[in-house]
């Protein structure tokens, strides 16, 4: 039997404009993970068994463009593995799906590693990233890249479309309760709407952008130099061109306000929009108390998490 983990991932900033050739910066969380472990079966077939998502099913059963089927026939078509072995693939996440969390990117990635491991196969990490990217597609349509990247590296890192991928160091440790609100949404559709609404003005939209491009810039060197008092203004500056892009929601306005009343030092909506995650940047002394806070505002959960 073979085993994989991936991490979730949270975008500290730049979500959206991404997409539009911005930089952005991203972390793996680490407490929240996909897993999956694949072993040979006695009976025929590739049986898929993914409690999370209420999916058990032989391979040939999905349609071929399921994420899931994708993955696996791809992988097989590339490695030249004919006829295809008989297996039992078992998927459990504990990351939520479509809340900004990168759940399709991680399992991707793990059901890439295990099988590529099970089949005796070694994928670098850059081959496995190329190959996650193409599965986001199926997922989200026109993605940036960044939440396979971000999941296949497991480390910080600074995101430009198309170019080479940066990590970034971490100056000084610091803290960030994410706070879900617990209603699920497509990356794929903020991110169709999105488009239209650049498509709608494209001189103006791109003024956006690269306002939010000045803030990644900016927020990658703050958290480089460990200067975490500056750090909370750019989230809500942040926050706002995210308002104004209509990603947001009454929702997570009203998680990222109690975040602040409860004394974050700045809070933004985080991934797609519209609902899934937002995160509040805290001392960590009062981590608790902003995720208690977030949970009275209704989040349906909090996780604290060191970004290190
Ligand atoms: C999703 O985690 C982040 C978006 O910028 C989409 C993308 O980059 O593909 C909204």
């Amino acid at each position: 039997m073979t085993h994989s983990s991936a991490p979730g991932k949270i975008i500290l900033f730049g979500e959206h404009a991404v997409v539009y050739g911005r930089p952005a910066l991203a972390v793996p969380v680490t407490q929240v993970h996909a897993d999956v472990e694949v072993s040979d079966s006695a009976r025929s077939g590739i049986w898929i068994e993914a409690p999370a998502v209420g999916l058990q099913a032989e391979l040939n059963a999905l349609a071929p463009d399921h994420p899931l089927a994708a993955v696996i026939n791809n992988l097989f078509f590339r490695s030249h593995v004919s006829p295809f072995p008989n297996l039992e693939i078992r998927i459990t996440s504990t990351i939520p799906v479509a809340s900004g969390l990168g759940s399709g990117a991680a399992v991707t990635v793990a059901l890439t590693r295990a099988l590529a491991s099970h089949l005796d196969g070694s994928m670098t990490d850059e081959e496995l990233n190329a190959f996650a990217y193409e599965i986001e597609k199926i997922h989200h349509g026109t993605p940036s890249g960044i939440d396979n990247t971000v999941v296949t590296y497991a480390r910080p890192v600074y995101f430009v479309k198309d170019q080479s991928i940066e990590t970034f160091l971490v100056g000084q440790p610091f803290t960030i309760v994410i706070a879900d609100t617990g209603i699920p949404a497509p990356t794929k559709e903020s991110v169709a709407d999105v488009r239209k609404l650049f498509e709608s003005d494209e001189k103006y939209w791109d003024n956006v952008f690269d306002e939010m491009a000045d803030i990644s810039f900016a927020a990658r060197r703050v958290i480089e130099e460990g200067w975490i008092e500056m750090l909370g203004a750019l989230l809500d500056e942040n926050h706002a061109l995210l308002q104004h892009l209509t990603v947001s929601s009454p929702e997570l306005d009203a998680l990222v306000e109690a975040a602040r009343r409860a004394g974050a030092l700045g809070a933004k909506l985080s991934g797609g929009g519209r609902g899934g995650n937002m995160i509040a940047l805290v001392e960590p002394e009062s981590a608790e108390t902003v995720a208690a806070s977030l949970k009275e505002a209704g989040a349906r959960n909090t996780i604290i998490t060191q970004i290190t």
